[in-house]
């Protein structure tokens, strides 16, 4: 993970770098630092936790230099305490780098530094760059880069600075992404891991490929190979002038996020489908129809709740499209052999379009042959710019880490993408229809949750003094639990396992007693019964109960302790109202326990690490 923000231009490059920094702190949030030239001499500033402490230890008044390099972490190599903080330094202090990624042979190498007496105050793997870089350096910035990126192994985003070279930045990219911006009247260039902190600017953008790197000197770009040879390179436009973050007055970026929902799950449907025509279309798709009516086989890859949008996915598309899917958590896809044959379809899920298990994931189907569409909310990211077409969820920045927008617009593209390639199979218009009529009918559903919290409140207050949860569900219920359990442990940091509830009779109904609280989600009519039935068995081990059930449920009040009412849909639809009560549920007991609800610890929103 890890932000990566560089700065070359006219304005007060410190300033600057704080301010992309802060744009890029979802990546990560352990430690932040910056380094600069100042009188022919690095100066750096560090501090562990958030920017703010950083910032804190700034005096932008004496500091109007033009080139600076920063970085927000997320600990790999080395505890989250300061000095492994970035930016990292060769032993003479000539050389400051910041990284994102991991150097796979960086013992090796700090071992045979060290043997040559070169001394390392970190435990990171990025100070080896810096030592490397240094040990190789003979005037030439470039030549030295070169020769040391060729000696590591493992991936990498960097951008370094040296202090003989007051005017020059470097930049370099292994399986790690780095985009390189300037502006139109070529005053400004920015180097940032992700184009999120391009927001407020416009921009010519390069995304740089494996093992290649940006001479940046006096703002004129040159991108070079490893043989340093000269690339001929096209920038793209990139306008983020209007994009501005703001909470607009929601006490968290996570609560604004869950209000977002009503509009985002609209953008994500509204002209891609013709309801009375019970049609579906996606603007751009570049796989031809010949192709997808062929399929018959699709594993869908992806992590985290992400993944749980993909398990939502292929319950859908074999009920109403016939065609066997297997959803794979993409950091065990990669080590699996799977199937794919003229007829596969690989889709990828993710909301940032950089998390590295993905694009692992991805590169290795890519490789054998099969063909990639990514259902992605960031566009331009690394896995939209390498998948043979994508789908955009268009839900607009999200920047809690804990996603709740990207999954119901994921749940909304998927349900429609089930739809379209069940039209090319055998799906009758009428159903098409009524399906697509029922999901125009979500967003105000979900706006009556949004209407009255302060129900979900209220049962957050009562199931906050639990430490244990188990979240039931059966069918499309089960992955909604998974997704809702996913959530209360990110942001409240209690322990919740999520159970389809046939399964609970095999095992887990040993750990029940008073002490365990139960979420049961039980809209689905198919399982509804079923359900019931699980319910009353932990019921008699003496198990707390909270359900979230639909109106027309029955016999649901006498079994569970508290129940949540949400509005009926049919069940294909159900994740929608259950997921949402759920995120809401989460929040409130998270705001209870007095958690960092936008930054949990430990976590970071792109995982841009294997
Ligand atoms: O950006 P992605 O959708 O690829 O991210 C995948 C997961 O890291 C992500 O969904 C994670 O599980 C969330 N923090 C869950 O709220």
């Amino acid at each position: 993970m890890c932000g990566i923000f560089a700065y070359l231009g006219s304005k007060s490059s410190i300033k600057e770098c704080l301010n992309g920094l802060k744009l890029l702190e979802y990546r990560g949030y352990d430690s932040a630092g910056i380094a600069a030239i100042k009188n022919n001499k690095l100066i750096h500033f560090k501090a562990s936790g958030k920017i703010e402490a950083l910032e804190k230890k700034i005096n932008l008044k004496d500091l109007k230099l033009d080139l600076a390099i920063g970085h927000t972490r997320w600990a790999t190599h080395g505890s989250a305490i300061e000095k492994n903080a970035h930016p990292h330094f060769d032993d003479k202090q000539n050389v400051a780098i910041v990284h994102n990624g991991i150097i796979e042979n960086y013992d090796i190498l700090k071992k045979l530094l060290i043997s040559k007496n070169y001394k390392f105050r970190s435990d990171t793997d990025t100070e080896v760059i810096a030592q490397l870089i240094s040990s190789n350096y003979k005037n030439d910035l470039v030549e030295s880069t070169i020769k040391s990126l060729k000696e590591l192994k493992g991936s990498f985003a960097i951008a370094l600075i040296h202090k003989n070279h007051p005017n020059e930045i470097i930049a370099a990219s292994r399986e790690s992404p780095l985009a390189i911006g300037f502006n139109d009247k070529k005053t400004e260039v920015i180097i940032s891991s992700d184009p999120n902190a391009f927001s407020g600017r416009n921009l010519n953008v390069i995304f740089l490929k494996n093992d290649e790197i940006a001479h940046i000197k006096n703002q004129e770009i040159r991108i070079i190979n490893l043989k340093n040879k000269t690339l001929k390179k096209t920038f793209e436009k990139i306008n983020a002038k209007n994009i501005k973050f703001s909470k607009k007055g929601f006490e968290h970026f996570m609560l604004k996020e869950i209000f977002d929902q009503p509009s985002t799950i609209q953008k994500a449907y509204l002209g891609r489908m013709t309801e009375n025509e019970g049609l579906v279309e996606f603007e751009d798709l570049k796989l031809s129809k010949s192709f997808l009516s062929k399929i018959d086989n699709i594993i869908i890859t992806a992590c985290g709740t992400s993944h749980h949008a993909a398990l939502i996915a292929k319950s859908l598309i074999e009920e109403k499209a016939n065609i066997l899917v297997s959803a794979e958590i993409a950091s065990e896809m990669r080590f699996k052999t799977p199937i794919l044959t003229k007829n596969t379809l690989v889709i990828a899920i993710s909301q940032s379009g950089e998390t590295a298990d993905t694009i692992a994931a991805i590169k290795t189907a890519k490789e054998k042959g099969a063909k990639i569409l990514s259902i992605v909310n960031v566009e331009n990211s690394s896995l939209s710019r390498i998948s043979d077409s994508s789908i955009f969820l268009k839900a607009g920045i999200e920047r809690s880490v804990c996603s709740t927008k990207a999954f119901s617009s994921q749940i909304t593209v998927l349900y429609l993408f089930a739809i379209f390639l069940s039209r090319l199979k055998s799906m009758q218009k009428k159903e098409a229809i009524l399906l697509l009529t029922e999901l125009k009918k979500i967003p105000s559903k979900v706006r009556k949750i949004l209407k009255n919290t302060s129900i979900i409140e209220e049962k957050a207050k009562k199931y906050s003094k639990f430490e244990n949860f188990f979240f039931l569900g059966r069918n499309l219920m089960y992955p909604t639990a998974m997704e809702a359990a996913l959530k209360l442990k990110e942001i409240s940091y209690l322990h919740a396992s999520a159970y389809p509830a046939g399964e609970m009779k095999h095992g887990p109904l040993a750990l029940i007693d008073s002490k365990l609280a139960i979420i049961a989600f039980s809209s689905n009519k198919k399982t509804y019964d079923k359900m019931l039935s699980s319910l009353m068995e932990a019921r008699a081990r003496n198990a707390k109960i909270l359900a979230f059930a639909t109106k027309n449920s029955y016999g649901i009040e006498d079994i569970a302790d508290d129940v949540i009412w949400l509005d009926n849909t049919i069940d294909e639809l159900s994740i929608f109202p259950s997921t949402i009560a759920a995120q809401l549920f989460a929040y409130f007991i998270a705001k209870i326990r007095k958690t960092d609800i936008d930054q949990p610890r430990n976590l970071a929103k792109s995982v841009t690490v294997e």
